[in-house]
């Protein structure tokens, strides 16, 4: 089977069930500051799990664009991946644990045609917080499982949830594939990572609320949460072995083997494996709608890691960093017609992917010259210093996980807590956070983020006013000492302009305007064109409009101040390009 027809059957098979098709949100989570990337399909619906109305109704579904950065170090196996493609259905409400378990296996085995033999599932197993899912047991019963088919897990096997510290959870139950492959132990089960058993389908029965004081709530309904990755059921459809060996990766590795002159399948598995996958999420976050571009905080910073990682496989297969662009090409044409924006941003995703190439790799031979002579110098030396690692980091651009790997390959250890003691010593206030959310995925939403969040609407009013209507926002990012906003302008500002900028933002301070909240739906929001914001992506929710006195209108999520007198006075610290076409403001809160 194809992806194509894969995808198809499975929206079919929810349409027919009365379930209403939404579209892919951007990766880049809009309304929540908590997490960096979109990582599942719920991620986007959280308010509604929380018990708001969807206005599509109770029974959603459709295909999510995710990516997930926590497991980067599996990337290289034959399962695990960065980016990837999520198939949800979701009931807000409605249908639970019984209905959404016979459709997942009627949709397996009957519509994708899954020998049942081959499918093993997982249970809570209950703890002192929450009681074991035996309901969901005997449902598995009631169809026809028998008991060596089902196994019980505990907390960290089989719940999910929340996404951030706090909101929509419960405990699942897993459906995995069995690949066949002979036990690697005795204790060998489908939560071992061996291979044999591989995860496609996760039901989540989300009826609990994760409090900040980390007790569960009951949540106002019971909701049903799945997703089932594309790349996986499509290994298990067509019993490929690796995620890498099906339709999602074989253009990309085809290309690759050209490029490399080397056939895949053998010694250089790995490096083909984080080139396809490194490239192809970097691709995507250039590509959204809300594109990053590579910078040493937050997205910006997972993206260039990411880059920074495919190219140093890229050496070790023998290809020139620039052909990182033509790899993008077979990714962009591949997955065009599900996402446009990828077509759209073509020039920009090669540009930005082929700058950075080159940026890294200037760093990186003088980099590797100085790790080769350190290791010389120090011969029988069994760990790196956290020193070391840090100098290679700091002068020559060295993520810790590729000196990690060097060393590896070397048989030396590296002092990683040295490391992050001397990251921190340097950098305290932004690369730390960003390396601490790379692991974790955490942003700051601090008091002042979120004042910096109103100088944003401020200062995309005033672009507005200043250069005209055809200036719109293509990024934002802050963090607590300075907001950062990209947006579409074709030359740099004069010096008037930056003044004429800076001075209308105070003034709109100075008059202590009230920020004021409202709830629209999309329909109206979109008639109204006073309103700026992101509509793109959209698909008929009820969106928040944050109104300040009558200077800006915007969409958006929040959180924001009561009132622009708590600013503090406005100053832009830097305007740059950021790409083509696209300008960068940096601004500070004095
Ligand atoms: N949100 C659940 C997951 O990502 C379905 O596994």
């Amino acid at each position: 089977m194809t992806i194509k027809e894969i995808k198809n059957i499975f929206i079919d098979y929810f349409k027919e069930k009365n379930h209403q098709v939404i579209k892919s949100a951007s990766l880049i989570p809009e309304n929540d500051p908590s997490v960096l990337f979109t990582t599942a399909g719920m991620h986007p619906l959280v308010p509604y799990l929380l018990g708001e109305k969807h206005p599509a109704g109770k029974r959603l579904v459709n295909v999510q664009k995710c990516l997930r950065t926590a497991d980067i170090d599996e990337v290289g196996d034959e399962s695990h991946l960065t980016f990837f493609e999520m198939l949800g259905n979701w009931s807000l409400g409605d249908y639970f644990k019984n209905e959404a378990i016979e459709m997942s296996y009627d949709l397996l085995v009957n519509h994708l045609h899954i020998n049942p033999q081959r499918l093993v599932v997982t249970v809570f197993a209950g703890d002192d917080a929450v009681p074991s899912d035996n309901e969901t047991y005997e449902i598995w019963k009631k169809i026809g499982l028998t008991d060596d088919k089902i196994f019980f897990c505990d907390r960290e096997h089989n719940w999910w949830g929340p996404v951030g510290l706090t909101g929509p959870c419960g405990p699942d139950t897993e459906i995995f594939y069995d690949t066949l492959k002979s036990k690697c132990s005795d204790q060998c089960g489908p939560t071992c990572n061996c291979g044999k058993y591989i995860e496609i389908w996760n039901n989540v029965f989300m009826e609990y609320n994760k409090l900040a004081d980390g007790t569960y709530a009951l949540l106002k309904q019971k909701n049903v949460d799945t997703g089932m990755g594309v790349e996986r059921i499509l290994l298990a459809v067509n019993d490929c072995h690796s995620v890498y060996n099906t339709e999602a990766f074989k253009s990309i590795i085809e290309k690759i083997e050209a490029l490399a002159n080397k056939k895949y399948g053998g010694t250089y598995d790995r490096a083909f494996r984080i080139v396809a996958d490194h490239i192809k999420a970097a691709t995507f976050i250039l590509g959204d709608e809300r594109a990053i571009t590579p910078s040493n905080t937050d997205q910006g910073y997972i993206l260039r890691r990411l880059i920074r990682r495919a190219c140093r496989y890229l050496m070790q297969l023998e290809i020139t960093q620039e052909a990182i662009g033509d790899i993008a090409l077979i990714i962009i044409n591949q997955y065009g017609e599900y996402y446009p924006e990828l077509i759209n941003q073509k020039d920009f995703i090669i540009d930005e992917l082929i700058k950075e190439a080159r940026a890294f790799n200037k760093t990186l031979s003088r980099g590797l010259k100085e790790f080769n002579k350190i290791i010389e110098n120090n011969k029988n030396i069994e760990t790196l210093t956290g020193d070391i690692a840090f100098r290679l980091y700091d002068t020559y651009g060295f993520p810790l996980e590729m000196t990690i790997e060097l060393c590896k390959e070397k048989n030396i250890k590296v002092d990683i807590e040295g490391f992050h003691a001397r990251f921190k010593q340097h950098q305290e206030l932004s690369r730390v956070g960003a390396e601490k959310k790379f692991r974790g995925g955490l942003a700051d939403n601090s008091e002042e983020t979120t004042k910096l969040h109103t100088a944003t609407h401020l200062l995309h009013a005033t672009l507005r006013k200043v250069l005209g209507n055809t200036v719109y926002q293509r990024g934002s990012n802050i963090n607590s000492e300075r907001l950062r906003f990209d947006f579409s302008f074709d030359r740099k500002l004069t010096p008037e302009e930056i003044a004429e900028v800076e001075t209308l933002v105070n003034r709109a301070i100075e008059q202590k305007l009230d920020v004021i909240v409202e709830e629209k739906s999309l329909t109206e929001a979109k008639q109204d064109e006073s309103l700026i914001g992101l509509f793109a992506e959209r698909y008929g929710e009820v969106v928040k409009i944050y109104r300040i006195g009558d200077f800006s209108a915007e969409i958006c999520g929040g959180p924001h101040v009561k009132n622009t007198s708590e600013l503090g006075k406005f100053k832009i610290i830097k305007e740059e390009s950021s790409s083509a076409g696209v300008r960068r403001i940096k601004a500070i809160l004095e």
